[in-house]
């Protein structure tokens, strides 16, 4: 503990007058008794923000004084154990807000990102779908101001939306959450690229209703077929379990009825691929979807036409 610093010391004044001997550029070494400790202090809660002493001392020359012992113990972890380190403690002139008020420094309705920075970590929603958020990917990337959302779009309080019954998609596409901005204008629209947004399930979907089970996988079609989660979602099939199973099957005893309606039914849902020009077609390879050949039956009305079970699995 004693040895480190003094070497740390050392190698920082050679690295100086390397850089000096080198370019006759110089750079102050910081000095933790002239500017105080080195390290970024970092509060976690309620949410993330950091302070550096070097940019206080060293750089805006301010004194030691004038934040220790009023407005700060010289003790990290001090000001976080009182209740009263908020946002509207600092509006009122106290902590940061001491200068923080727009007139000595920046002020902290301002620049939340200067002393918030970002969290890392995404923001997933599972109910009723799962969906992600990146604050990263928004705020570093797009640049865009915290107040961009949490004026009013957003709380800042994962869960808050969800609580509000309109937090749909439907809502997006009215401009509101997510969609006052994913509105194909300033971002994309939020009814492109659902898997930008939404994962999709690991498991595999399974049909029982009202046939033989009908097995989809969208690992098959997601991730090794590439076909996009709208190509489904937008028009075919709603992205909830039991649409599908939910729909009226009718059947009629008339063979011509039944045929008409089965192909009615297939060429709206798995057909509307399965067609033999995009994808191998309903019409030959029952068993590939269907396990079992009672829908086969069924749909045929028991004619001959068995042979075409040979063209599936
Ligand atoms: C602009 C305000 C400000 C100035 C100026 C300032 N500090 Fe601090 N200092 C802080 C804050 C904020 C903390 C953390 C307090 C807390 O967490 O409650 C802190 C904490 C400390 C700590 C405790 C660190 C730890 O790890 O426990 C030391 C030591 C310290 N300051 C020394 C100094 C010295 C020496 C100076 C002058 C060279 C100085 N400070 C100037 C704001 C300031
Ligand atoms: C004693 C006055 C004072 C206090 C208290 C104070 N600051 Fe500052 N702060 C300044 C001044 C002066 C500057 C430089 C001028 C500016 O950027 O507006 C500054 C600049 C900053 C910057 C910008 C640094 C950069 O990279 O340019 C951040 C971030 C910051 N302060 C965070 C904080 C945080 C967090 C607190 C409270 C824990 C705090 N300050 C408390 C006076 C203060
Ligand atoms: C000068 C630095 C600074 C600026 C600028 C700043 N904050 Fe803070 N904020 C802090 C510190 C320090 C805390 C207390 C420690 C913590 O919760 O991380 C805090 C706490 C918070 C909290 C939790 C406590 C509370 O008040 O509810 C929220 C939310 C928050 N800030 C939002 C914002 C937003 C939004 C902005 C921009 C409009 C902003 N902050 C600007 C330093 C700052
Ligand atoms: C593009 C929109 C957007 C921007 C920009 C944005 N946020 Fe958020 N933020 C959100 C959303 C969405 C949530 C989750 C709200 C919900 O679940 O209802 C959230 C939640 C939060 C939370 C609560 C997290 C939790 O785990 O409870 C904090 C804190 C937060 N944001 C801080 C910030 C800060 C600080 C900035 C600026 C650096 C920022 N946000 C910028 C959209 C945004
Ligand atoms: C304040 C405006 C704004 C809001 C609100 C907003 N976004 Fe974005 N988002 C953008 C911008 C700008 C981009 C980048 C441009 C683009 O990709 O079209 C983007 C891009 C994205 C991307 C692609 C990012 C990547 O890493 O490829 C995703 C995913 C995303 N947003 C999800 C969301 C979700 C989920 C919400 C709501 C919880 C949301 N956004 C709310 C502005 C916003
Ligand atoms: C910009 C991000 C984003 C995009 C793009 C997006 N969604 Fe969403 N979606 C969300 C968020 C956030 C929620 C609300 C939280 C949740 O359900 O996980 C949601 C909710 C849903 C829900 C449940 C609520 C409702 O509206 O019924 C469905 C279904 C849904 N999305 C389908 C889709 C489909 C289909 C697409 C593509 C056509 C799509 N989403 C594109 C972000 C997005
Ligand atoms: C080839 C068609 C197809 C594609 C592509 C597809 N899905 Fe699906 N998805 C389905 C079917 C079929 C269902 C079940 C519908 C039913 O039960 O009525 C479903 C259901 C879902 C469900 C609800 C699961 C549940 O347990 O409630 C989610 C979530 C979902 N899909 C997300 C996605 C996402 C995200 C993508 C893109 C990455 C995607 N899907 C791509 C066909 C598809
Ligand atoms: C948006 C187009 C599309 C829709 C809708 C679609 N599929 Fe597919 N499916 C494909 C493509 C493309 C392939 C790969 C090419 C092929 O196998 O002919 C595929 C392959 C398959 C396979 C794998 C076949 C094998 O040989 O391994 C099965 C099983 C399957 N789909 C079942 C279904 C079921 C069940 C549905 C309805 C719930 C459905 N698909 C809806 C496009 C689609
Ligand atoms: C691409 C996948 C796929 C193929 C291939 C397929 N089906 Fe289906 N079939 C479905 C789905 C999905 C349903 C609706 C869910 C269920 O009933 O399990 C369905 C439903 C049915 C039903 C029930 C309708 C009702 O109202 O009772 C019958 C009967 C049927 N299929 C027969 C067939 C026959 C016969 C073939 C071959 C000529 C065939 N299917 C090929 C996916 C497929």
């Amino acid at each position: 503990m004693i040895k480190r610093p003094v070497l740390t010391a050392t190698f920082m004044t050679l690295a100086a007058s390397l850089l000096f001997a080198g370019n006759g550029l110089t750079e102050e070494v910081y000095d933790v008794k002239l500017y105080g400790p080195k390290t970024t202090i970092e509060w976690n809660k309620p949410i993330r923000a950091t302070f550096d002493h070097k940019t206080h001392t060293m750089e805006a020359g301010l004194e030691c004084s004038s934040c220790h012992d009023e407005v700060f113990s010289m003790q990290r972890g001090v000001a976080v154990t009182g209740r009263n380190f908020t946002m509207k403690a600092m509006a009122e002139g106290q902590f940061c807000g001491t200068c923080h008020d727009g007139d000595t420094a920046f002020s902290t309705d301002t620049n939340c990102m200067a002393c918030h920075g970002v969290a890392e970590d995404p923001i997933i929603w599972d109910e009723p779908t799962k969906a992600a958020f990146s604050h990263k990917a928004h705020v570093e990337e797009f640049s865009l101001e915290c107040n961009s959302c949490h004026s009013g779009v957003f709380a800042m309080k994962k869960g808050a939306a969800t609580m509000n019954n309109d937090f749909t998609m439907a809502s997006f596409q009215e401009g509101k959450y997510c969609g006052t901005c994913h509105n194909g204008d300033d971002a994309f629209n939020s009814s492109t690229q659902c898997g930008s947004c939404h994962f999709p399930p690991t498991e595999k979907i399974v049909f029982n209703q009202p046939v033989k089970t009908v097995v989809f996988d969208h690992d098959i079609h997601v991730n090794q077929e590439k076909v996009s989660c709208e190509s489904c979602h937008k028009e075919v099939f709603a992205m909830k379990k039991g649409t599908v199973e939910g729909q009226e099957f009718v059947l009629s005893e008339d063979p011509a009825e039944k045929r008409k309606y089965l192909e009615n039914l297939h060429s709206k849902y798995c057909g509307t691929c399965h067609d033999s020009a995009q994808a191998f077609g309903y019409l030959t390879r029952c068993t590939v979807c269907h396990i079992g050949v009672k829908g086969f039956n069924k749909m045929t009305g028991g004619d001959n036409k068995t042979e075409e079970h040979g063209k599936g699995h």
